[in-house]
């Protein structure tokens, strides 16, 4: 089928001698007589070179060139021209003719001359098949990268989840190795140590799995109506006094310029909740030294964790949790939203912030940390103005 050649020429022998050679050369050969018939039959047919006399009677072969490389311009047009029509040739080069042979025609040059039509067109065709395939091996791979991506991250998600699991099991074995010593040797506070530490540790994995179990399911937030220093003021109320067991002060430092507006008032208390958390854990003193050390009130070096909020430009709300803690090093701050991501050992099960910043995606909030190694963190949290309850207007 793609060796076809549309020769157009308005003399007959010229014609029947071309179409003989080119037969022989194994060429499938159409031929016309004039311009008007060329165009017909390559409307029909679409060869893919066309072999046309440049002087014909009625429409010559430049414009026969045009009109064809106007349907198709994929097409190879040569031109046979005579021996003064040097300027016609030139002139049908402008138009995009592949080459042109002069009459008296020598075969082998019009064997040349359609060898290199034909590879141009087989060249033209391997680019676009190596375009297209270049195409779908881009996507191929893109799928490949994403896939692998989601692989690693279910990786890490379990290798965090068995590493928090094996630590409660392991506080729980400690726990029962405690209460049969303490039945053995019918000894109470035995006993009362190793129940707590079971106590402690079936407490653990109850909240483990239900910060999973809320995790996984897409929770929706559900939005109220409501002042964004509230969650505020709960989170201090409950968190004043463990903070000043530690020596650590709490405090707010509230807007009074706030406009209520829709968020979900729980998921927030949850969040702030978790920065404050982390706060007072980043002004702790290590474990050894907290009871035997006792801070005096001007102590330049006392800890504070302040929770604020502000009216900022352009959102209904900034919150910023801040602390003079322990503060963090690049390299742990940029993996502290990591699933299971803790320097905490056993205390931390590294879900606190994940969880925090799945709340403020749903919110189309945003999250942001500064941290200085040894000088403290801040945390700031920004909620968009939300006037009217999105579930409303969803119509569910
Ligand atoms: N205010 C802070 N100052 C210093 N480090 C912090 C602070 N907040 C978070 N981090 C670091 O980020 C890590 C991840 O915090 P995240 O709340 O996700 O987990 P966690 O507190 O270790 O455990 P939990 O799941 O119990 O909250 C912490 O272990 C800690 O290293
Ligand atoms: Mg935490």
């Amino acid at each position: 089928m793609n060796n076809i050649i549309l020769l157009v020429d308005d003399e007959e022998d010229i014609r029947d001698v071309l179409d003989i050679s080119l037969s022989d050369l194994g060429y499938h050969v159409l031929t016309a007589a004039n311009g008007e018939d060329a165009l017909s039959i390559f409307r029909k047919e679409n060869p893919p070179v066309v072999l046309s006399d440049i002087k014909m009677p009625g429409m010559d072969g430049i414009e026969l060139l045009q009109k064809i490389k106007l349907e198709n311009s994929d097409t190879e047009v040569i031109m046979i021209t005579g021996h003064g029509d040097m300027d016609l040739a030139i002139k049908s080069l402008k138009y995009e003719a592949t080459d042109f042979v002069t009459k008296p025609i020598n075969d082998d040059v019009l064997e040349i001359a359609l060898k290199k039509a034909f590879e141009r067109i087989s060249l033209r065709q391997q680019i676009r098949d190596y375009t297209e395939n270049l195409e779908i091996l881009v996507e191929e791979k893109t799928r490949k990268l994403l896939e692998a991506e989601r692989l690693a991250a279910i990786g890490e998600t379990v290798a965090g989840l068995s590493h928090a699991i094996k630590n409660i099991a392991g506080g729980l074995k400690g726990g029962i190795f405690v209460l049969e010593k303490g039945i053995e040797s019918d000894d109470k506070t035995y006993l009362r140590q190793g129940w707590e530490m079971v106590k402690g540790n079936v407490d653990k994995i109850r909240n483990l799995s239900l910060d999973l179990l809320s995790y996984g399911k897409s929770t929706e937030i559900k939005y109220q109506l409501c002042d964004p220093n509230k969650p505020v003021r709960e989170v201090a109320e409950l968190m004043i006094s463990p903070a000043r067991e530690h020596q650590i002060e709490l405090k707010t430092d509230l807007s009074p310029d706030l406009k209520p507006f829709y968020f979900d008032p729980e998921g927030i208390h949850r969040c702030l909740m978790n920065l404050v958390t982390n706060a007072l854990d980043a002004c702790k003193k290590p474990e050894l030294y907290e009871e035997s050390e006792d801070i005096p009130d001007t102590d330049p070096s006392a800890k504070e964790v302040i929770v604020k909020t502000l009216r900022t430009p352009g959102w209904g709300v900034e919150y910023q949790v801040t602390d003079n803690g322990s503060g963090m090093e690049e390299e742990v701050r940029q993996k502290i939203f990591q699933s299971f991501f803790s320097t905490k050992g056993t205390r931390g099960t590294g879900i606190g912030l994940m969880m925090t910043r799945k709340i403020i995606s749903q919110h189309k909030g945003l999250i942001e940390v500064e941290s200085r190694k040894d000088s403290g963190s801040k945390f700031i949290i920004k909620l968009p103005v939300v006037e009217n309850p999105p579930t409303e207007k969803a119509g569910t």
